[in-house]
């Protein structure tokens, strides 16, 4: 399965996934690593794995149509079968995602449907989760639609939220789950287990 990672910044999730791979877990190749910010320390991993890098940025484009026809330029070039957002912190353009239907994933540091959506990124969400009261968190791997943060949940795993708990701690306790289920889910796709029923996903045995 050739992957497209979208990374924004410092490019942990894409670490986890190159290192699932190294290790035989996962059977994938990552043909390209696009980011929409030409400081992504992600690129640096990309460079130095000789991993092909594309940097979009609407700045870059007099259009959206303009970044659209590069962007799948990119992916059909690299063949990418699926797309996977790894701390992209831009929506996907909605002629990606018709062109790629149920083919894009992404991964979100909260247990949607709640705390997501516009705004609902990075710090922010533990912020929120945190000011809740809410005592689980977790990860969710879901598929990208016309909504933000709500296509088909895919995986999740939680974790306990205890009273010394900062936003950064539990960032960092989610970061751990995320590095752990990316790949897991991503393993699903390769081996065709993610079935899709309307705004329901399953991986099958
Ligand atoms: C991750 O926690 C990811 O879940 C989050 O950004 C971080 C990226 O870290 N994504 C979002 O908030 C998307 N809404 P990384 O660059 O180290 O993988």
């Amino acid at each position: 399965m050739n992957i497209a990672i979208f990374a924004s910044g410092r490019g942990s999730n894409f670490q986890a996934i190159l290192s699932a791979i190294d290790a035989g877990l996962l059977s994938a190749r990552v043909t390209v690593l696009i980011s929409n910010r030409s400081d992504a320390a992600a690129l640096d991993i990309a460079r130095t794995r000789k991993i092909q890098t594309s940097h979009l940025s609407q700045k870059m484009f007099p259009s959206e149509e303009a970044l659209v026809e590069a962007m799948l330029n990119v992916l059909s070039q690299q063949r990418a079968e699926l797309l996977v957002l790894a701390g992209y912190m831009k929506k996907i353009p909605l002629q990606v995602v018709r062109r790629y239907r149920n083919r894009i994933v992404n991964i979100h540091p909260a247990l949607l449907p709640s705390f997501g959506g516009a705004g609902m990124y990075g710090h922010f969400v533990h912020e929120a989760v945190i000011a809740s009261g809410m005592k689980v968190s977790g990860a969710t791997v879901h598929l990208v639609d016309e909504e933000y943060d709500r296509g088909p949940i895919v995986m999740q795993k939680t974790v306990e939220i205890i009273q010394e708990d900062t936003p950064d701690l539990l960032a960092a306790k989610v970061l751990k789950i995320e590095h752990e289920i990316y790949p897991l889910a991503l393993k699903a796709f390769a081996e065709g287990k993610v079935k899709i029923e309307g705004r329901k996903a399953w991986i099958t045995l």
